[in-house]
């Protein structure tokens, strides 16, 4: 359903050298993957191995300097309705919920633009108030939760509200970008079990980007490792444990010595 074809993508760096001009660096290397209709792909990599950039050129944001993204076969970037077929069917959540919602808008405003986006997009006028509680009791808030402002829900709630806004749009796919990093483990596994059930219950395909492996563990199905803009794993989840990938098996030992600290 998307499709990444040997995605390189190069920033220029900040040093400028005055003979040669700008030099620039490499963040993504001949980065290939499929996302397969209903399942969840995790990505995988420690801070800066590129994730969030793959993620940008995932969801249309950046143009990479030379490779393919196709949505149901068609070019995002070579194609006006590419571009538009994106859109229309992917929604994404960032890890910094607190700036990701506007501190002046109610939770209301803040899932009506969804709302406005999926009224544009299938040409129809919907009931707005029944929406806006459709969505709040699907993301498991009640409908007083409209009426207030970012700052005065937790991060956990304020997380739902995202998500919730995520799925206004009726997208095919969400894009998870650390959406669940900076919570704390027991809202992380309460925003995990939201997630599996919304997935089920709206059929959605989930691209989950993390560096945290407990979390691709208990919501995806394929996982691509990242290390240094390379892809140098791509497997499912259930086979993690046969990985070669060195950093992936450094992972998975940190996993274990933490579980055996904490039965001691
Ligand atoms: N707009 C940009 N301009 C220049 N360098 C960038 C830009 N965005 C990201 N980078 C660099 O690309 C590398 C990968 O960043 P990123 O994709 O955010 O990694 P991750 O999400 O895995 O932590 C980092 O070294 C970062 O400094
Ligand atoms: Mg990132």
């Amino acid at each position: 359903m998307l499709k990444l074809d040997k995605i390189c993508v190069s920033f220029r760096s900040e040093r400028q050298d005055k003979i040669f001009g700008h030099t620039k660096q490499q963040i993504l290397f001949d980065v290939s993957v499929e996302v397969k209709k209903g399942t969840c792909l995790g990505i995988l990599g420690e801070s800066g191995s590129g994730k969030s950039t793959m993620g940008r050129v995932l969801c249309g944001l950046l143009k990479p300097d030379s490779g393919n993204v196709l949505i149901n076969d068609i070019p995002v970037y070579a194609s006006k309705s590419g571009r538009r077929e994106l859109q229309n069917k992917l929604s994404i959540v960032f890890q910094d919920y607190t700036t990701s919602a506007n501190p002046r808008f109610r939770v209301r405003d803040i899932l009506r633009e969804g709302l406005y986006v999926r009224q544009r997009k299938e040409r129809m006028r919907l009931d707005q108030e029944k929406e806006i509680n459709r969505l709040l009791e699907l993301v498991g808030l009640s409908s007083d939760f409209a009426e207030r402002f970012p700052h005065e829900l937790s991060g956990g709630q304020l997380q739902r509200v995202c998500i919730a806004r995520a799925i206004a749009c009726n997208p095919e796919i969400i894009l998870f970008d650390e959406a669940i990093s900076s919570l704390d483990a027991h809202t992380q596994v309460q925003i995990m079990d939201l997630l599996l059930e919304l997935k089920e219950k709206l059929s959605l395909t989930y691209i989950f980007i993390t560096h945290d492996l407990t979390s691709i563990t208990y919501l995806c199905d394929d996982v691509l490792f990242l290390y240094q803009g390379h892809v140098t794993e791509h497997l499912s989840v259930k086979r993690i444990n046969e990985t070669k990938d060195t950093y992936a098996k450094k992972l998975l030992e940190s996993i274990v010595v933490f579980e055996t600290e904490e039965a001691v």
